[in-house]
C-alpha cells in the first residue's frame, strides 16, 4: 500500500458513547405500528429521533463497535489488520454458534437440523478464508511498520479461535493454557476442552444407528485431539456404500467433509498469506513462524472422511 502517514478518519466522538456492554432498552416494532408510522411519513425513512441515539445505534451497539479501532503506529495498513483482526473474531463467534448448534441437534438426533445449519457453517468457513482477499494486500513493509506494537500479541492467543478448534475436535491443553490467566475467559475454554466434540457426536450417532464402534471412542478423554479410528473408518465404508440423496448419514459425511475442506482452505490461505508478508521471520507470538503455520495446515478434524476416499 501507498507509504504515508494516512489521513486518519474520526467516525464516533468516544465521549459521548454509553460503554456498557449490556443490551440497551429499546421499543418493540409491530405490523400496525409500521403500517401506522409509514401513514405518518408519507413513506419517506424517520428521520427525527428524540433523545442522544437512535435504534439502530442501540440494537447492536455500534458506537461501541466502530470506538475499539485503536491503531498504535502511523503505519497505513494498521487499521486494516485491526478491522479484519476484529471481523475474524466476529465471524468466529458466529462460526463457532453454528457448530455447536449443529452438535447438539446431532446429539438429539434431528438431522434435519443439523444438515441445514451446517449448510451455513460451511457458508461461514468459506466467508472467513475469504478474509485473506483484503488481509493480502498489506505488504512486507506495511506490516513492518506497526509489527512491533504488537508485542508478543498473535492470533495464536485467539481465544475464540481456540473454541472452534475445540468444538471441531483439535485439542491442545499447551495452547488452552495461554488463557489460564484470563478468570473471564479460561472457565469455558476449560469446558470445552473437557467436552466431545462435533465429531464426538456423530460417532455416537454411528454407534445409535447400529454401526460398530469401539467402546474406547464412545468415551474417552475428550481433552484429547480426536485420532483416527478404523472402526470408524469402517462405519463411513459401509455409510458411503450407498452414496445417495436419500441417505442422510451420507449426506452427513459429506457435509462435514465440506466443513472440514473450507476450514483448511481458511487455514492454508492465512499460512499463505504469513508466508508471504513476514517470510520465514519468527511470529510474534513466540512460534517458529510459517513453520509452524504448515505443520497445523495439514491437520483434518475428520480423518476417516478423507482416508475412506481411496478404498471407495
Ligand atoms: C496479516 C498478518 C498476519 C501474520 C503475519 C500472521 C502470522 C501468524 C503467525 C506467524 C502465527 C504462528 C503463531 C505465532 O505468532 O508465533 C499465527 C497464528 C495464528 N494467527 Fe495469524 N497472522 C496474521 C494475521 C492474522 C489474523 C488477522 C488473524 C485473525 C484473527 C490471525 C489468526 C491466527 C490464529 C488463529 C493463529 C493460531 C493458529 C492455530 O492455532 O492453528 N492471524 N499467525
Amino acid at each position: 500500500m501507498p507509504k504515508y502517514k494516512p489521513y486518519k478518519t474520526e467516525i464516533v466522538d468516544p465521549s459521548g458513547v454509553d460503554t456498557s456492554i449490556l443490551p440497551r432498552p429499546m421499543e418493540m416494532g409491530s405490523d400496525e405500528t409500521r403500517d401506522a408510522k409509514v401513514k405518518e411519513t408519507s413513506g419517506e425513512p424517520i428521520v427525527d429521533y428524540a433523545g442522544e441515539t437512535n435504534p439502530y445505534i442501540d440494537y447492536q451497539s455500534i458506537d461501541i463497535l466502530l470506538s475499539l479501532q485503536h491503531p498504535r503506529s502511523e503505519g497505513y495498513d494498521e487499521l486494516c489488520f485491526i478491522v479484519m483482526g476484529q471481523v475474524k473474531e466476529m465471524l468466529f463467534k458466529g462460526f463457532h454458534f453454528e457448530l455447536k448448534n449443529a452438535q447438539m441437534q446431532i446429539r438429539e438426533d434431528n438431522l434435519e437440523n443439523a444438515m441445514e445449519i451446517l449448510t451455513r457453517a460451511i457458508a461461514y468457513a468459506k466467508y472467513i478464508a475469504d478474509t485473506w482477499n483484503v488481509l493480502s494486500t498489506i505488504s512486507t513493509e506495511g506490516f513492518s511498520e506497526f509489527r512491533n506494537n504488537l508485542g508478543t500479541a498473535s492470533g495464536q492467543l485467539s481465544f475464540m479461535y481456540r473454541h472452534v478448534e475445540f468444538v471441531l475436535g483439535n485439542k491442545s491443553k499447551r495452547l488452552a493454557t495461554a488463557h489460564k490467566n484470563v478468570s473471564h475467559v479460561w472457565p469455558e475454554i476449560e469446558r470445552s476442552l473437557n467436552s466431545p466434540s462435533l465429531y464426538d457426536d456423530v460417532i455416537q450417532l454411528l454407534n445409535r444407528r447400529g454401526y460398530n464402534i469401539d467402546e474406547e471412542m464412545l468415551d474417552r478423554d475428550w481433552s484429547k485431539t480426536y485420532q483416527h479410528n478404523s472402526s470408524v473408518e469402517e462405519a463411513w465404508l459401509k455409510i458411503y456404500q450407498k452414496a445417495e440423496p436419500t441417505n442422510d448419514l451420507y449426506n452427513l459425511g459429506e457435509k462435514l467433509t465440506s466443513l472440514d475442506e473450507n476450514f483448511s482452505i481458511y487455514r492454508w490461505r492465512h499460512f499463505l498469506t504469513v508466508q508471504k508478508i513476514i517470510g520465514y521471520k519468527p511470529g510474534t507470538g513466540g512460534s517458529a513462524g510459517v513453520g509452524w503455520l504448515e505443520k497445523v495446515t495439514s491437520h483434518r478434524f475428520f480423518p476417516e472422511l478423507w482416508s475412506i476416499r481411496t478404498n471407495l
